[in-house]
């Protein structure tokens, strides 16, 4: 893919996402349920990997690491990400130029040093430039376990599509400005999402490259969701992880088969009003209702722009996961915020809970 606009630090995807915990045994089944294969073990630290399709989860119990730290504070948490650079010391000399604080990741005798800076909440980002097959951190770090796939499908998830952050409020602007002037990202989609008595305000924001999206949200009342998540992550970080792929019914049917428990199916009413807002859209709706799955996009001028979505319950401490498929529409399921507060409108009418202007 070509880049979007200037690539000073020549990103390209995002390389991995670690994770830590205290105490082992809760990360694991997560990522099991999440279709995830352990593949290697680093050569010498208490560090594994983890792979489906293209993406490569880390977990850290290093003690006395900054991922420690970070899960001392946090519980079982997202604790870094690694974004593909193309020459990470140069990318990491402009990074400390432009102000941003290393973070010292201790190296043993023979390892790769990871040069990395503080992201989010105190989360390291690590600026990765060998990734290449064969010639990856992994390939010289880490021992391939025997007999097991290096790249085994899973569930069907290719890639990490976004990573969705949570931040104080009053913090967008300063986490916005973060990426902007490190990497040259753009907001690209800015939105207020209300409910009734809550709302939140998010900025998409994207990478050069195009393939490192980074969505802000900041609550915009008091004790919404972002707050609650705040609360209970104890600090900003990633509130949501979404995997995009080409078949979300086959991928939906592969998680619930090994155990994966999704977010509370919207009403029937959501499915009922699918057609009056995507008129056109083409998708079977039985087998989107029968698994819950949302839909957002656009179908004007007959040119059906999809984005299919579903969502996990928390299973990271309040992280949550969300699967996608797009086809062509570039959003992350803004519509459906709107589509699901109407639809349990709808629903609540239809049970005589709610009277509309007509009847009261
Ligand atoms: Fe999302």
């Amino acid at each position: 893919m070509a880049d979007l606009f200037d690539n000073p630090m020549g990103l390209d995807g995002f390389e991995f996402i670690e994770f830590a915990a205290k105490e082992k045994g809760i990360l694991e089944p997560v990522l099991d349920i999440l279709g995830f294969t352990h593949v290697a073990n680093h050569r010498s630290k208490d560090v594994t990997l983890w792979r489906q399709g293209g993406i490569n989860f880390v977990v850290n119990y290093e003690k006395k690491h900054p991922s420690a730290y970070y899960a001392e504070e946090h519980g079982p948490s997202a604790c870094g990400m690694g974004f593909r650079v193309k020459d990470a010391p140069k990318a990491y000399a402009r990074a400390l130029e432009l102000g941003a604080q290393p973070v010292d990741v201790p190296t043993g005798p023979m390892q790769l040093r990871l040069p990395a800076i503080r992201g989010i909440g105190g989360a390291i980002l690590y600026l990765i430039d060998r990734y290449e097959e064969g010639a990856s951190i992994y390939d010289i770090d880490f021992e391939f376990i025997d007999g097991v796939d290096r790249h085994p499908e899973g569930c069907g998830f290719e890639i990490i599509d976004h990573l969705t952050h949570n931040v104080y409020r009053g913090r967008m602007a300063y986490w916005a400005d973060y990426y902007e002037k490190l990497f040259n990202f753009r907001e690209i989609r800015y939105f207020d999402i209300k409910g009734e008595y809550t709302g939140l305000t998010s900025k998409a924001m994207t990478a050069p490259d195009g393939k490192i999206r980074i969505p802000l949200n900041e609550e915009a009342g008091s004790n919404g969701q972002i707050e609650e998540f705040l609360m209970a992550y104890n600090g900003e970080g990633i509130q949501h992880i979404a995997f995009s792929c080409d078949d979300l019914l086959g991928c939906w049917d592969r998680l619930k088969a090994r155990g994966m428990r999704f977010m509370t199916p919207p009403p029937e009413t959501y499915y009922e009003m699918l057609e009056e807002r995507l008129p056109g859209h083409g998708e079977p709706v039985d087998e989107l209702k029968k698994r819950g799955i949302l839909m957002d996009g656009s179908t004007e001028a007959g040119d059906p722009r999809l984005l299919l979505q579903i969502f996990s319950e928390n299973l990271v401490g309040p992280i949550f996961f969300e699967f996608i498929q797009r086809k062509k529409d570039e959003g992350f399921g803004e519509g459906n915020f709107k589509a699901l507060f109407e639809s349990m409108e709808r629903d609540q009418i239809r049970r005589g809970v709610l009277k509309t202007e007509e009847e009261a």
